[in-house]
């Protein structure tokens, strides 16, 4: 899959207009603030239906206007997918068609578009708290298990009205009520996200040793409890603990990643490019498995791609991007810095205040 045009209305600085896309790689120049950045996050938005820089959507709409819009043609398969958020008074109205559908979710178009996007912000993967690597694992997971979304969901639910029950300290008998459905889902999602790590291992490692990463790398999945025992007796064991927090302390909801490096932890004991590199690798394993499991190619969106690597290891990063059999988008400000080899291969979108030039 890749999109073949993109039209976008009031989206941040960008006028109002249709940007034809490469099939390949397309790098996005221009100044600072031309909008660089805004065309990658509505690119991403188109498929993840949110950004990647602000949780306020709001901020996404053009100053003085109430709503923006996105129209995306992709081929291989043939879509239109028509996006808008709109403000009614305070109320941002939300609107989604596929071939001119309406959607009530975004589910489809989720697995339609997937989308990653490595930027400014991905650096909080390893240098953030847990809540970061788990939307990452959950968006790897669900393209890799088509029942992980409605797991997911079930597991979420039962643990809101388990946490709401100790808060409103019920009754044992209610509280466990809730215990069957929470152990069971959550054993599902971590079922599921065992597999999905041993998949992602041996990916990981490839990438890092193309990219040429100097240090080996230990990646460890914690599920969020001790899954010696299963999580029905883990909840049982808490129970105390549980009713004096008013909140269900274990479970798939406290999993993480543990990434380390020489024995200590990845965020000091890497340089900033040799985190960036590392955020790359992961990103690319995770796009191997959705290309594998998943029902459409993912996109690839760097954001300032140059930042971070000196001259020798951007070009050795471009080279090994190119061979990916993905469609691309890479910002920067120079495109001079970038070999001729990779320049013929890409198509440059120009920008200037907004319009593409
Ligand atoms: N909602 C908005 N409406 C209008 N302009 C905006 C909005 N949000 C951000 N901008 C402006 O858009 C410009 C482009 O920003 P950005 O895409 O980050 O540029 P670049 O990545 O090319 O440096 C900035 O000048 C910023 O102030
Ligand atoms: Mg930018």
């Amino acid at each position: 899959m890749y999109i073949s045009q993109l039209h976008v209305e009031h989206f941040r600085n960008l006028s109002s207009q249709v940007v034809p896309l490469s099939a390949k790689i397309n790098l996005i120049t221009g100044e600072n603030g031309a909008g660089k950045t805004s065309l990658l996050e509505a690119i991403y938005f188109l498929g993840r239906q949110r950004s990647f820089r602000t949780a306020k959507p709001k901020e996404l709409i053009q100053q003085d206007k109430h709503y923006f819009r996105l129209i995306a043609k992709t081929a291989e398969p043939e879509h239109q997918i028509g996006l808008e958020r709109k403000l009614d008074g305070h109320n941002l109205s939300f609107q989604l068609r596929i071939d001119r559908q309406p959607q009530k979710s975004p589910a489809a178009l989720v697995k339609i578009v997937p989308t990653i996007a490595i930027t400014a912000h991905s650096f909080r993967l390893i240098d953030a708290g847990p809540a970061v690597r788990r939307a990452f694992i959950d968006y790897g997971a669900f393209h890799f298990d088509s029942d992980y979304y409605r797991h997911w969901q079930h597991y979420q639910k039962a643990l809101k009205n388990r946490n709401a029950a100790l808060k409103q300290k019920m009754t044992k008998s209610v509280i466990d009520s809730f215990t069957p459905f929470l152990s069971s889902y959550g054993e599902q999602l971590h079922r599921t996200r065992t597999a999905y790590f041993r998949a992602f291992k041996p990916l990981l490692a490839k990438h890092l040793r193309a990219l040429e990463f100097p240090f080996d790398i230990t990646i460890r999945y914690t599920p969020g409890w001790n899954s010696d025992n299963n999580l029905s007796t883990s909840l049982s064991n808490h129970y105390e603990q549980d009713y004096r927090l008013s909140h269900t302390r274990f479970g798939p909801h406290r999993a993480d990643m543990r990434l380390t490096v020489k024995g200590g932890n990845a965020d000091n004991r890497l340089s900033r490019g040799q985190q960036k590199a590392l955020i790359l690798a992961m990103h690319l394993a995770q796009m191997d498995l959705i290309g594998e499991y998943g029902i459409s190619a993912p996109l690839l969106i760097i954001d300032d791609i140059a930042a971070e690597f000196d001259a020798e290891k951007r070009n050795h990063v471009l080279h090994y991007l190119a061979k990916l059999n993905c469609q691309m988008f890479f910002s920067t400000t120079e495109a001079d810095f970038f070999d001729k080899e990779i320049r013929s291969l890409a198509s440059l979108i120009q920008l200037k205040s907004g319009a593409v030039i």
